[in-house]
């Protein structure tokens, strides 16, 4: 199987998660775009979702599926998303597609966090794939200096060889070379560090269950 039918296989899984009459948490990237295509087959059994970036709200929207503000949201049973590395406990890194502070945000309100994931992402120690941390940019210098401080090598995330400029208006570091041992800890390290708006490390909050694609079909982690 491709990596996209993989993707496609745990996103068709992640449905069976979503609560009738509810509202649903929706993440960002390819995984959570297959999840959207196939949460529309399914929209009129939705009170409406939440989104956790713009590219998300706008495919949502395409699909006529309602977005609400999450400042009119109290809860939600689940929140579903996909991750760029995960751990059999459940600790993400997320972030390669800029949003990792609203995902962080509307997972918070949500009771359960569902990741989806192709086989590809599951490792037993996070940090291979650079650690994503968004900055306010007058702060961005700095923090890459406390950041390399801790044993990583932070680098400016580019766009058209301009910083990139998150939904919120923020830059990405991203850290390379990092052996997170204590995800718990790290991130509570990072997310102090004056300047930092998140860093994408989802540890503290986790994922409740994971779905990973494989070869082999899809495994449920809990
Ligand atoms: C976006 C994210 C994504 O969930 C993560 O990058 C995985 O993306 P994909 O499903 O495209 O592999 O955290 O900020």
């Amino acid at each position: 199987m491709t990596q996209d039918e993989l993707k496609r296989a745990v996103a068709q899984a992640a449905i069976a998660y979503v609560v009738e009459n509810e509202i649903v948490g929706v993440g960002t990237g390819s995984t959570a775009n297959f999840f959207i295509d196939e949460l529309a087959k399914m929209k009129h059994k939705i009170k409406a979702a939440v989104a956790s970036s713009e590219a998300t709200a706008q495919r949502l929207r395409d699909h006529g599926i309602t977005v609400l503000d999450l400042n009119e949201v109290t809860s939600m049973p689940v929140y579903i998303d996909g991750a760029d590395e995960i751990t059999p406990q459940g600790a993400m890194i997320k972030g390669g597609g800029a949003a990792l502070t609203r995902e962080k945000i509307v997972a918070s309100v949500a009771d359960k966090f569902v990741c989806i994931a192709d086989g590809s992402k599951l490792v037993d120690q996070l940090g291979k794939f650079p650690l994503p941390v968004e900055v306010i940019p007058m702060s961005h210098a700095v923090v890459t200096r406390k950041l390399n401080a801790l044993g990583g090598e932070a680098r400016l995330r580019l766009k058209d060889g301009k910083p990139l400029l998150t939904d919120n208006g923020n830059m990405i570091l991203d850290v390379h070379g990092l052996q997170i041992a204590d995800p718990v800890a790290l991130e509570a390290t990072i997310n102090n560090i004056v300047g930092v708006v998140t860093v994408g490390l989802f540890a503290q909050q986790g994922a409740n269950v994971c779905l990973l694609g494989t070869a082999e079909g899809v495994k449920t982690l809990q």
